[in-house]
């Protein structure tokens, strides 16, 4: 073929891959689109300027609440080291991408880069709390091309899933040692993040049953991080209370106890937004229950049998520790985007940036 219709060639394939891509994420709403799907010529063009060979730089603008960690992490701990993370702002004309960490951005947008942005540069909005938690900063609106958040149709999402296992587990489950029934480790009780539901609930429910108390919303029993997972694995079940209900907002206060080998009972979305994530067996939500008397009951009144039945899920699937202390929950999620940057070769815009999150 001679060189001048392969060129054409490759840009009719383009323009086609881009009407199908179009097509497609319009038909998936906000699925986002393949990869390595192009969809405009310019984003191709763009995408010649930088060398392919080489891995892509992704710049974090801020250091979330300030706290730095080494980006040798990604790799340590998700084997992920396929762009070269940098806080350096002189090599931000460079960047391929650019991080930015909703809660540090200033009201008044000072903060943010002044320079133009380069053509093929990408910003990321980088936002894990829920919507009720969310400072509704002006202006942000069309400023961004990918969002880096715990929502299942975010560019990039960041949580902590179940993964399935390779081969079926073969040793039985050895259920840790339970000295207590229902346990809850709780730290936030500002009513403005929205915590009013699950203290209700918590009230409810402990006229019922014995919930023991950790953490410093109720009590003084503050818990180091060596003692997380072992005072989760002490108690039959655990309250995974999310702090506000929101689609898909179901956080690490569920992770805990299926690592731990203790059933999660699950305050938050609709059931049916948990088994999207999760087996339908491997938690119990408040919601399976007419009153919080119905469940305290059903609770005290298992068999022992029935409560096994909770973990056959760990034969299929595995969960993965989270890396606890806010030292460490920021890093799973840059480099996640270090990994998206590596392989997005898309034209995005987000153009409505709150409505998008809100709905
Ligand atoms: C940041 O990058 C510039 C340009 O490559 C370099 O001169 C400078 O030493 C770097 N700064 C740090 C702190 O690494
Ligand atoms: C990124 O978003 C901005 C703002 O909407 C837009 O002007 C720019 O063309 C986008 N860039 C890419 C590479 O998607």
């Amino acid at each position: 073929m001679a060189p001048a219709s392969k060129k054409t060639m490759c840009l009719a394939t383009t323009v086609g891959l881009g009407l199908v891509c179009s097509v497609v994420a319009f038909l998936l709403y906000f699925e986002p689109p393949s990869p390595v799907c192009p969809s405009t010529l310019a984003d191709v063009k763009n995408h010649k300027d930088v060398i392919p060979d080489e891995k892509p730089l992704v710049m974090l603008w801020f250091w979330p609440l300030g706290v730095k960690f080494d980006f040798k992490a990604c790799f340590t701990h998700f084997k992920i080291d396929n762009c070269v993370l940098t806080d350096n702002r002189s090599l931000y004309n460079q960047a391929k991408g650019v991080i930015f960490f909703h809660r540090d951005i200033a009201g008044d947008l000072k903060n943010m880069p002044q320079e133009p942005r380069p053509a093929f540069q990408k910003w990321i909005w980088y936002h894990v709390e829920s919507p009720t938690n969310t400072g509704r900063t002006p202006g942000l609106e069309n400023l961004f091309n990918l969002t880096l958040s715990y929502r299942r149709e975010a560019d990039i999402t960041a949580r902590n899933e179940l993964t399935i296992r390779k081969t079926e587990l073969k040793e039985d489950f050895v259920l840790p040692n339970k000295d207590k029934v229902v346990c809850w480790i709780v730290s936030n009780n500002f009513q403005v993040t929205g915590t009013a539901t699950r203290e209700n609930y918590y009230k409810e429910l402990s006229k019922h049953i014995k919930v023991n108390l950790f953490g410093t919303a109720f009590t003084e029993k503050r818990l180091s991080f060596e003692e997380y997972y072992s005072t989760i694995a002490s108690c039959k079940f655990y309250l995974s209370f999310e702090n506000s209900l929101h689609r898909d907002y179901i956080t690490e206060k569920v992770n805990g106890p299926l690592v731990a080998g203790t059933v999660p009972i699950v305050l938050g979305p609709p059931r049916e937004n948990y088994e999207q994530f999760l087996p339908s067996d491997a938690f119990i939500h408040i919601n399976d229950f007419p009153d919080a008397k119905s469940l305290a009951d059903f609770l005290l009144f298992m068999t022992d049998a029935a409560y096994m039945h909770y973990f056959e899920w760990r034969k299929f699937y595995e969960a993965t520790p989270h890396l606890l202390s806010v030292y460490n929950e920021f890093i799973q999620p840059i480099c996640l985007a270090c990994d998206h940057m590596s392989r997005d070769v898309n034209y995005n815009v987000v153009h409505d940036l709150y409505k998008w999150y809100t709905t």
